[in-house]
């Protein structure tokens, strides 16, 4: 039984197929696209499932969507008479949600009427909470859903026992903790969909100085009854203009509108800093406030969900649970004793989370898949590689090309990573969700502190105050890490162990903590033998990994790999089984 899952008209667009209760692939629209976030109908992405699982789209048996419109009816009529725009605006969404058959097979040449697969709508929260419970390893877990808003809710938890999710609660607009996060990160002036996690990186540089103040901001009660959290209203403006966010077709990235009220700047202390202006001190501390309270409000909600559901284990989705800052602290602050976050635990998920609530809660179908890595994306064959390699300028003088066996690789790679020169390593099938996990990644020596600036300043092109990942192999992680639970899609940020930070210091925060990610044979085996074989010479069992692009979504095909290994200069790049460096 084929079962597709579209994340559609939405950011973070994406599609994935389950055969037989086996998810088969998985991918973003914006690797194909290359639009970062890119919104609009992911009709590449559908594609490309299809021909990975070898189906045509009349095999298709159930098509999963992760949004009803029919959830919250009567608090979305309340909003609509009081908006008219937001009225249009839902109309608009509801008119294209109603329409993905009619898209679906237009984006096949086919008549809608042959399409034989059943359609379903899934709530958001619901399909986020599938999305990791249904995927992860355990039989009975406490579940969370948080972001900034869909189907008009922002939060979800409940437990997942066996094949079903048991919904126990949820938080409804206005009250958001993914907006709170986005729209004090519109007032530092970072404006782009989906900067929140810049503003992460920026809270480790200032104190928690205006902690009483976001207290006010975001309302919650730890020891009280009550659940969730309640804004202070005042403060937003999400509640009278309407949340949805826009996409011009031109381009398809989405954009939010302005959040945070009149009232935001002069509860904080002065104006919202423009983009263009230098961070000051004032800004480290309220991005570090900022953060501090939503570690409260987070850990505090996960706090009452271990005493309600009595679980050992927690499943944790939507765009809050990329805040690998706060799941880090989930092992000291929550009596939880395991976590696991989808590898992609925003929007693009819901593709995965829709097509599982399919298979598991409405089919009734045991468990049988458990998501162990994250390469569920495109890959290409050596000879579509020799193919890229021979068109492009490398092959036109000024480079050294050679199709290495595997050890030989191996140690050749490494020393060129200890030998502090930037590599980029590009194997296998692309990584599912945002972060690059050694298959599209850029890998360099995490002993030299400079490396920080040199792939700021050569690579990547970004502020400098956002830090890089370490890679580490799975089973040394209790050795450099105060915690050794698994992270294996860099959705946890453990602190660097004291006498381990001088011998990483290039992936090691300002804080002292790395967003890492345990690498295991079983996992990515070519990935762990390059870490294994960089510990053999030089002791250190830790690689940085930064995602192979340059401001644009991660590279999926080799010859975009190419490109950005040509425009932003890196030193060397493996490619598959081949080495091409600079000569
Ligand atoms: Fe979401």
């Amino acid at each position: 039984m084929n079962i597709l899952g579209i994340n559609a008209y939405h950011g973070n667009a994406s599609a994935a197929i389950i055969c037989d209760g086996q998810l088969v692939a998985a991918v973003e629209e914006e690797r194909f696209n290359r639009v970062k976030y890119a919104a609009g109908f992911p009709a590449a992405a559908i594609r490309y499932c299809l021909k990975e699982a070898g189906i045509t789209l009349a095999e298709v048996d159930h098509v999963a969507v992760p949004r009803n419109p029919y959830a919250r009816l009567g608090t979305k009529l309340f909003y609509a008479l009081r908006m008219p725009s937001f009225a249009r605006e839902r109309m608009r969404v509801l008119t294209k949600f109603t329409g993905i058959p009619e898209a679906l097979a237009a984006a096949f040449d086919s008549d809608p009427a042959k399409l034989s697969a059943s359609f379903h709508r899934v709530e958001h929260h619901q399909a986020h909470l599938a999305s990791s419970y249904f995927v992860s390893p355990f039989d009975h877990a406490a579940l969370l859903s948080a972001d900034g808003l869909g189907d008009f809710a922002s939060s979800m938890w409940g437990t997942g026992r066996g094949n079903q999710l048991e919904i126990d609660g949820s938080i409804a607009f206005p009250h958001s903790l993914g907006l709170y996060y986005s729209a004090v990160t519109q007032y530092l002036g970072f404006l782009k969909f989906g900067d929140e996690y810049k503003v992460m990186g920026l809270a480790a540089y200032g104190e928690p100085a205006h902690l009483e103040t976001f207290r006010d901001i975001v309302r919650f009660n730890l020891n009280g009854g009550e659940f969730g959290f309640r804004l202070a209203l005042k403060y937003f403006t999400h509640h009278r203009t309407g949340p949805e966010m826009s996409w011009p077709e031109a381009d398809q990235t989405p954009v939010l509108g302005k959040l945070f009220s009149d009232a935001m700047p002069e509860k904080l202390g002065g104006p919202a800093r423009r983009p263009e202006e230098s961070l000051e001190q004032r800004h480290h501390d309220l991005a570090a406030s900022l953060q501090a309270r939503l570690e409260e409000v987070y850990l505090g909600m996960l706090k009452k969900l271990a005493a309600k559901t009595c679980a050992k284990a927690v499943c944790l989705a939507g765009g809050v649970a990329f805040n690998c800052v706060a799941n880090g602290k989930i092992f000291e602050q929550t009596p939880f004793e395991q976590v696991y976050v989808h590898p992609a635990a925003g929007d693009a998920g819901l593709a995965v989370g829709a097509a599982y609530y399919v298979w598991h809660q409405r089919l009734g179908k045991p468990r049988s898949f458990e998501m162990k890595h994250a390469y569920w994306g495109p890959g290409y064959s050596t000879s579509e590689i020799r193919s890229a390699i021979a068109a492009s300028a490398v092959s036109q003088g000024g480079f050294t090309i050679t199709e290495l066996p595997e050890e030989e690789l191996m140690r050749r790679t490494a020393s060129i990573i200890a030998e502090g020169k930037i590599l980029g390593w590009y194997q296998g099938r692309a990584e599912w969700g945002p972060r690059a996990l050694g298959n599209r990644s850029i890998v360099a020596d995490p002993r030299r502190p400079e490396m920080k600036e040199i792939l700021n300043e050569r690579i990547k092109h970004r502020e400098i105050f956002r830090p890089f990942a370490p890679s580490i192999l799975a089973e040394k992680t209790g050795e450099w890490f105060a915690q050794s639970h698994p992270s294996p899609f860099m959705t946890l940020a453990y602190a660097v162990n004291p006498d381990k930070r001088d011998k990483i210091p290039a992936p090691t925060h300002v804080d002292g903590t790395g967003r890492l990610q345990t690498v295991t044979r079983e996992a990515n085996p070519r990935y762990h033998a390059l870490i294994r074989e960089f510990e053999r010479q030089t002791g250190v069992p830790v690689v940085l990994n930064t995602s192979f692009n340059d401001n644009e979504p991660i590279v999926c095909r080799p010859e975009e790999a190419l490109d950005c290994f040509l425009r932003t200069k890196m030193d060397a790049l493996v490619l598959g089984d081949f080495l091409v460096t600079r000569t």
